[in-house]
């Protein structure tokens, strides 16, 4: 069996190849759109402040957040997708770091969007994530998250072209974001499109807004 690759080592490994894949993707998603979409009016209406895409690789969702109006950066493990999302987008501020811990302080941020990175956790680590998660918003501040979903199966690895990765049952993983101080908004499934192997799953959430 080969060795799987630290997710930094493997996503540097394919970062550019990855990037040119997914630079116009968004553009044929409709529905991922529309929740990006939702996302940003919630953040924009609770008065905006700062956002942090988790996970970011090249940069293309980090973009697409701040073209709808917010302010927002891109934090990634793999220095080779932060220098890629640096280059493309020079406007925007993009760190290498570790979303299980973030350099930022408690409260900082009034948005989360993690698009297809907690899908590489461990099962066991992933409460841990979501207490990070939680631990950087502010009081009320919205979680996006999008992953692969598990269809009908328990949480399971699959054979993910970069890295191992996880399809999640979609209740599975709101229970674990509601044991973290998560309130559910709202959640999409959206069906594989030509091309795609996975149902992919959607989860809106918002930290609750009592004191911790
Ligand atoms: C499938 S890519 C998605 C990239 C981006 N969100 C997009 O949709 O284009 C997953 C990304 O998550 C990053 N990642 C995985 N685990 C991470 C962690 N613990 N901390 C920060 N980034 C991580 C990887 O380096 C990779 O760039």
């Amino acid at each position: 069996m080969t060795e799987q690759l630290p997710t930094a080592a493997a996503y540097d490994a394919v970062a550019v190849r990855y990037a040119e894949f997914a630079r116009n993707e968004l553009d044929a998603l409709v529905l991922d759109r529309a929740l990006l979409a939702a996302f940003a009016e919630l953040v924009r209406t609770d008065g905006a402040g700062p956002v942090a895409e988790l996970g970011c690789g090249p940069g293309r969702v980090t973009a697409h957040l701040r073209d709808l109006g917010l302010d927002v950066f891109g934090v990634d493990v793999s220095p080779v997708m932060i220098d890629l999302a640096r280059e493309a987008y020079r406007d925007l501020r993009f760190e290498v770091g570790s979303m299980e811990a973030l350099e930022l302080a408690d409260d900082a941020l009034h948005g989360v969007v993690s698009w297809y990175s907690v899908i590489h956790a461990a099962p066991q680590d992933v409460p841990a994530y979501f207490a990070e998660f939680r631990r950087v918003l502010a009081p009320g501040g919205h979680l996006l998250l999008a992953f692969f979903e598990s269809e009908g199966e328990p949480v399971t690895a699959f054979d993910h072209q970069v890295t191992t990765a996880y399809r999640w049952p979609i209740d599975d993983l709101a229970d674990l974001a509601r044991a973290a101080g998560f309130a559910e908004v709202g959640r999409m499934l959206r069906e594989p499109r030509e091309g795609e192997r996975h149902r992919r799953g959607h989860l809106l959430l918002r930290g609750a807004t009592e004191q911790r």
